[in-house]
């Protein structure tokens, strides 16, 4: 694997081992501080750690950014019985491309991060929900739980008093996008098709086996052994105020060299793109995505916001997962959002009316918009179909399936107007903003 690695502001903590030989064992691990914070964190109380995660600033990773110490203090007082910490790996959003590597190049990080949480939780067997496609990285994590075991690191009375037990188990899920919303997730590990659950009750009240359970996002996770290791200071003198540390903003599309790149929270896609090469040549950003396909659309003019949390919900999308999808002027809005929409339609569960029927049709209208023969009206019936799904359905895959359709008849309505009379592909032919076999050679 070639990692581009610019001189700049990155602040590779996860991805720091990422081109280092045979990344993923043990022994490279070890050699670059690896289960160091295990060690401190056995040796403080339970309370104490919370705390100290709290104080952090950490945020959950996997998309809302909720405080991720405050998370794991909802658990109820410790009644003796199992509780649990499930990590969320099922990674699906459109374009976020940074727990799959993350596990991939370095499993040990996140075993770490899950014998220190299940300390400071009194969880005694954790679970790895990784969406089965990706054999080779549920290959790689049951190796570096198996080599951890083999180390007593995990297992049963082990750590520095000899009373320290865990389990880890590592489940292929069957790749369900709804299967990463965290009840349907839940429902789904204890062998239910996966649908989401009413709350509350909240996991943390009653999750797996209905017993108190946390789930956390893998990056949420693997960021916690840093922490130990390294304490608050360092981990709150990267990011903003209320956006601390490092995360993977991952970059794909138009730009010469895609990649995942970890940054502080607050640096700008500006800066971002530039990292990633910039613009392939001769073509310019047209609009972007802050975080995934289901967050509103961004174009040239929010180039300079910080990337956090508040600045870019400010500006009136979402952080998201950090999937930082690039078109340039090549890229046809109504055909990209053609496809999003498929597949929220694909994905929808079908549990709640909104969401299964109003995806279905805003599939229907997009596709013959796309082909140039939309009807009088249409727009507005997007507008309308859409409307009736955001903050109508019974969980954010319904918003998340809405969001691209209004944002895009936002920032692009000409385009979508274009498509009551024009095929996309005409005024965007498809093969310009192709990446790969065009015919000016790639990137
Ligand atoms: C449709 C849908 C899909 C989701 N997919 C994921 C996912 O793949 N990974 C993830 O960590 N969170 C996903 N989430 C968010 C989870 O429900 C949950 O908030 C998250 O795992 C909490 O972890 P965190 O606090 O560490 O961010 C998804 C949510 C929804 C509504
Ligand atoms: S919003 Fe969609 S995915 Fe969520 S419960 Fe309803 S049908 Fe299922």
């Amino acid at each position: 694997m070639s990692i581009v690695k610019p001189a700049s502001k990155l602040t590779p903590v996860l991805t720091d081992m990422w081109d280092r030989e045979r990344s993923w064992n043990l022994e490279s691990y070890r050699a670059n501080g690896g289960y160091e914070g295990l060690e401190k964190a056995l040796k403080m109380e339970r309370s104490e750690l919370v705390d100290m995660i709290k104080a952090s600033g950490l945020r959950g990773r996997g998309g809302a950014g909720f405080p991720t110490g405050l998370k794991w203090s909802f658990l109820p007082p410790d009644d003796g019985k199992a509780r649990y910490l499930v990590v969320n790996a099922d990674e699906s959003e459109p374009g976020t491309c940074k727990d799959i590597p993350t596990m991939m190049a370095n499993p040990h990080v996140l075993i770490e991060g899950v014998a220190i949480t299940s300390h400071a939780i009194r969880c005694e067997h954790a679970f790895i929900y990784l969406r089965g496609e990706v054999v080779h990285v549920y290959r790689r994590l049951m190796n570096a739980v198996r080599e951890a075991r083999e180390a007593g690191l995990i297992g049963q009375g082990v750590g520095p008093n000899g009373d320290f037990n865990l389990e880890i188990t590592v489940h292929a899920g069957a790749g369900a996008y709804i299967c990463g919303e965290e009840t349907a997730l839940l429902d789904s590990l204890e062998g239910r098709r996966g649908h989401p659950r009413l709350k509350p009750p909240f996991p943390a009240v009653a999750g797996l086996y209905a017993r108190p359970t946390v789930v956390n996002n893998v990056e949420s996770i693997a960021s916690v052994p840093g922490i130990l290791r390294n304490g608050n200071e360092w981990f709150g003198a990267m990011g903003t105020e209320k956006s601390k540390g490092h995360g993977i903003f991952s970059i794909s599309g138009h730009v010469k060299h895609p990649g995942q790149f970890e940054a502080p929270f607050g640096i700008t896609m500006r800066e971002l793109i530039e990292m990633a090469g910039g613009i392939r040549d001769g073509h310019k950003l047209k609009f972007w995505t802050p975080g995934g396909s289901s967050t509103p659309i961004f174009t040239e003019e929010e180039l300079d916001i910080p990337l956090d949390y508040e600045s870019v919900g400010a500006a009136g999308s979402m952080l998201g997962t950090r999937a930082l999808q690039v078109f340039d002027e090549t890229t046809s809005v109504v055909r990209v959002i053609a496809r999003w929409t498929e597949f929220y339609q694909h994905e929808s569960c079908g549990k709640c009316t909104p969401c299964r029927e109003g995806t279905y049709w805003l599939k229907q209208v997009m596709l013959r918009l796309e082909a140039g023969q939309g009807q009088p009206g249409d727009i507005d019936l997007l507008l309308d179909v859409a409307g009736n799904i955001a903050g109508k359905s019974f969980c954010a895959l319904g918003d998340a399936a809405a969001t691209p359709i209004s944002s895009g008849i936002k920032r692009f309505r000409e385009e979508f107007e274009a498509g009551l009379t024009t095929p996309a592909r005409e005024l965007f032919p498809y093969e310009a903003s192709s990446v790969f076999n065009n015919k000016e050679g790639n990137r």
